[in-house]
């Protein structure tokens, strides 16, 4: 098979199966940015041949116009505006505001939207008990998987995905729901009482009240911690058609219920690869000890026997620095600075790490630049966090991307259930052999 592209008005792509006289011309379409997509859908009529993409690397699942990344250049935006913008002057509501809604609000419409927000943070009496069937080590990812579908048994007046204004308030209920869980959820782990949500808090702010906070004692709040948490909130909103939102729209494409849906996106969040690598990325420091065994561990993750990686290290799409990671490491010094940890062993193992990564063959030739969960862990064991709720973080922050990639997909019209392909490398047909009869 062979294909060449035109520059023509409207460019096409032209595929030949070669040794036949069998061609097919296909539209070159294109976006605002980044590269044209060869509209194959008429490939397998023309010439009856499918694509192969095992991992999506060259593949566009969607139209989208939430959020775009240039990988070799190491721009994100949400809605056209750069996330260093957004991460420096917005604020984790506005950001939601945006990505749901398209375009920055005006200051009524935030008022309306924080509002809306806020009203919907408490959980129904009865979902409290769900916690109780939990056993009190389990992962507060399972728990937070487990609740947020339960969601769906509770809010049936949110279930009807082809009506506006109840997709409208489902989006509500799980923006608002799901911190109000994942603080549950830790609570519930180390035996303290749930603190209910404090709708006169910022959404950062009400989070780490509610995971911090217990009855008996006062609560204050630290702006620069509470700051801190808001950013990491903004720079994990929405990351494209990632593992987890390609999940929630695959979910989404059978019309299935959006609650159901962020479900499946928290499943698919949880694996090491995706979500999971900020923990995995503190596990990793913790088990290297000391800056002394970096280089045998960096042999170790060259070495292809090993199957050792450098978590939070390496990107399908960043083939540069993960501009969240950057910020990150930013937040990261102002952290430490306002707790007063001059010394912190892992943050330094870190930036040796990184040091010693970036100036290695091996990864320089392969583009492996340090990705956002790099340091996101450091700053949130800093902050009192445990390991395990670090991924429930993520999951918190990428609940509004989802919703909103949910949302877009939901009013496309030209959605359909999504239902990839396959090559078949199996038996080929034969006859079923009478148990008797066999060897
Ligand atoms: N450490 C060592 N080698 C690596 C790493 C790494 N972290 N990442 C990629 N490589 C190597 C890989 O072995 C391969 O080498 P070779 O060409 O010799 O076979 C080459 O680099 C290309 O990697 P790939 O596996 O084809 O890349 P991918 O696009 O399939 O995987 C990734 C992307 C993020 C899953 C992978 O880089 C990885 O596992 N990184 C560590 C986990 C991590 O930090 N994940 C968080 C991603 S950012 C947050 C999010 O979006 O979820």
């Amino acid at each position: 098979m062979s294909s060449t592209a035109s520059g023509a008005a409207k460019p096409t792509v032209t595929v030949t199966l070669d040794g036949t006289n069998r061609s097919t011309t296909l539209p070159l379409l294109s976006g605002t940015l980044g590269p044209a997509v060869a509209d194959i859908r008429k490939l397998y009529g023309d010439l009856g041949v499918f694509t192969f993409d095992p991992g999506y690397g060259a593949t566009a699942s969607c139209e989208s116009k939430i959020t775009y990344i240039d990988g070799d250049a190491g721009v994100l935006l949400y809605r056209g505006y750069p996330i260093e913008q957004l991460a420096e002057q917005s604020d984790f509501t506005e950001v939601a505001y945006l990505l749901l809604e398209g375009e920055l609000p005006n200051a009524s419409q935030l008022a309306e939207f924080r509002k809306n927000v806020t009203y919907h943070t408490m959980l129904h009496e009865q979902l409290r008990r769900f916690f109780d069937g939990f056993r009190r080590d389990a992962h507060p990812m399972a728990i937070l998987c487990g609740v947020v579908g339960a969601l769906a048994a509770f809010y049936h007046d949110n279930l009807d995905i082809n009506d506006a204004r109840q997709r409208e308030v489902a989006a509500f209920r799980l923006i608002a729901k799901v911190p109000t869980i994942a603080a549950w959820a830790y609570k519930y782990s180390i035996g303290q009482p749930f603190m209910y949500p404090r709708n006169d808090l910022s959404y950062a702010e009400n989070f780490l009240y509610m995971l911090n906070a217990v009855p008996a004692e006062p609560y204050v709040s630290n702006p620069i911690l509470s700051r801190a948490m808001d950013r990491i909130l903004v720079l994990h909103a929405d990351h494209e058609q990632n593992a987890s939102t390609s999940t929630v729209r695959l979910a989404g494409s059978t019309g299935a219920n959006p609650f159901a849906c962020v479900a499946a996106g928290i499943a698919a969040l949880w694996g090491p690869a995706h979500g999971g690598a900020n923990e995995a990325v503190l596990k990793m420091l913790g088990e290297i000890g000391k800056p002394e065994n970096i280089p045998e561990f960096i042999r170790q993750v060259k070495d292809k026997n090993a199957h050792t990686k450098l978590m939070g290290f390496g990107h399908r799409v960043y083939k540069n620095f993960d501009p969240r990671a950057k910020i990150m490491k930013d937040t990261c010094h102002e952290v430490l600075a306002e707790l007063g940890i001059k010394d912190e062993p892992l943050l330094d193992m870190a930036m040796e790490m990184e040091r010693i990564a970036l100036e290695d063959d091996y990864f320089v030739s392969r583009k492996l630049y340090p990705n956002v969960d790099f340091y996101s862990g450091i700053i949130l064991k800093a902050m009192g966090i445990p390991t395990h709720m670090f991924t429930v973080l993520f999951a918190v922050a990428r609940t509004v991307g989802w919703v909103s990639q949910w949302k877009e997909l939901i009013e496309d019209p030209a959605q359909r259930i999504g239902r990839p392909r396959q090559i078949y490398s199996g038996a080929p047909t034969r006859d079923y052999v009478a148990v008797s009869r066999r060897d």
